[in-house]
């Protein structure tokens, strides 16, 4: 056998017994790679005599050419194995069932101020925003809680240290929506129709009051404003809110240092299997704070009260979400307990609207 002969089985034996892409890869280094032992024989025709030449020449490209193919047939039966293996091994069983997913809910506070602000937006009420970090004029002086009126210390109010005064303010975590009154009042003409849904805060802590809850406030400012427009204004909310056409109301003489006349107004309810249901005049449960806005508020804010009159009501909004869908410790609002949350919590697409019922 001459020498190429040899080389040429070599080579095939080589091929035949590589077994993986890496095996294959060295097999056509050795062979054709720039030292390789086929390579080293095309290079020695350039030293041939044309003869010579003549003879070898077909013999040596032949030798390449089969080897080249068969590195090639060999290489893609390698591929095809090596994918074979894999759709084998990593099998996906598409007849399993889905893993749960984590299923995250809308929280009933953010709920009941979505049903609230689509309620008041049909009577025309914009909602309008305040700063948490509130200054002592906006949260008490304006309105009309002078600085040695007792209802400051009523609020269990939490102040910031004197150095972190503004512009000769004290600053203090806003006690409740109320300033949004007074800040909607000093940055909007007249007539005024808003609602304000937010965070307060007070120093208090037991089963009904948290450090951070939220309230509601509400603000009607034009010309000829009246009790009727307010107890009107809050029987229609009322019923949408709780979605009953029997819904009651009882306003009860009271005092609060921004309004005047004030009113305390209470929701009738039956007894039902044991439980109140909003509904009837079996029994009464206080649920707003309001009256018609006082003069010196209304003043304070740089508006004539000779022409402008108005009401104002203010309520809890953890309240008004705990008496709709029956909790009865305030505190969970505020655990972040998921079992809580997947028990109360409401699906992200049930979204509120008049149409579909609020409370849906
Ligand atoms: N700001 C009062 C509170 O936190 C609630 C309130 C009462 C708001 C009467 C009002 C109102 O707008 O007219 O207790």
């Amino acid at each position: 056998m001459s020498d190429i002969e040899t080389l040429q089985t070599e080579l095939m034996a080589a091929i035949d017994s590589a077994d993986t892409l890496e095996a294959i890869e060295a097999v056509r280094v050795s062979a054709l790679g720039k030292q390789g032992s086929v390579s080293a024989l095309l290079k020695t025709m350039g030293g041939m005599s044309p003869e010579e030449r003549q003879t070898q020449g077909p013999i040596i490209n032949g030798l390449r050419e089969s080897i080249t193919s068969a590195l090639a047939t060999k290489k893609a039966e390698l591929e095809t194995a090596e994918l074979n293996r894999r759709l084998s091994t990593e099998r996906i069983d598409m007849t399993l069932p889905a893993p749960d997913i984590p299923r995250g809910t809308i929280h009933p506070v953010s709920q009941v101020m979505d049903e609230l602000a689509e309620i008041f937006a049909d009577m025309g009420f914009a909602v309008a925003e305040g700063p948490e970090i509130e200054d002592d004029w906006h949260n008490f002086t304006a309105l009309n809680i002078p600085e040695t009126h007792p209802a400051r210390a009523m609020h269990d109010t939490f102040y910031f240290p004197d150095d972190m005064a503004r512009d000769g303010q004290k600053m203090v975590l806003r006690t409740h929506t109320s300033p949004v009154q007074i800040r909607t009042m000093t940055s909007q003409e007249p007539p005024i129709r808003i609602i304000a849904p937010g965070r307060v805060y007070r120093s208090d802590s037991d089963a009904t009051h948290t450090p951070m809850f939220h309230q509601i406030e509400g603000l009607v400012i034009d010309k000829g404003i009246h009790l009727g427009h307010l107890k009107w204004t809050l029987e229609t909310f009322l019923k949408a809110y709780f979605e009953r056409e029997d819904v009651v109301l009882r306003l009860r003489p009271s005092y609060f240092p921004f309004t005047e006349p004030s009113v305390e107004v209470d929701v009738g309810y039956s007894v039902i299997n044991g439980k109140r249901v909003i509904g009837g005049s079996e029994g009464w449960m206080e649920v707003l704070g309001s009256g018609m806005v006082h003069r010196k508020v209304i003043e304070a804010c740089g508006l004539d009260p000779d022409v402008w009159q108005g009401f104002a009501f203010g309520t809890g909004v953890d309240r008004l979400a705990m008496l709709k869908y029956g909790m009865d410790d305030l505190r969970a609002f505020f655990d972040g307990d998921n079992r809580w949350l997947q028990h109360y919590g409401f699906n992200a697409l049930d979204v509120p609207t008049l149409s579909g019922g609020v409370g849906a």
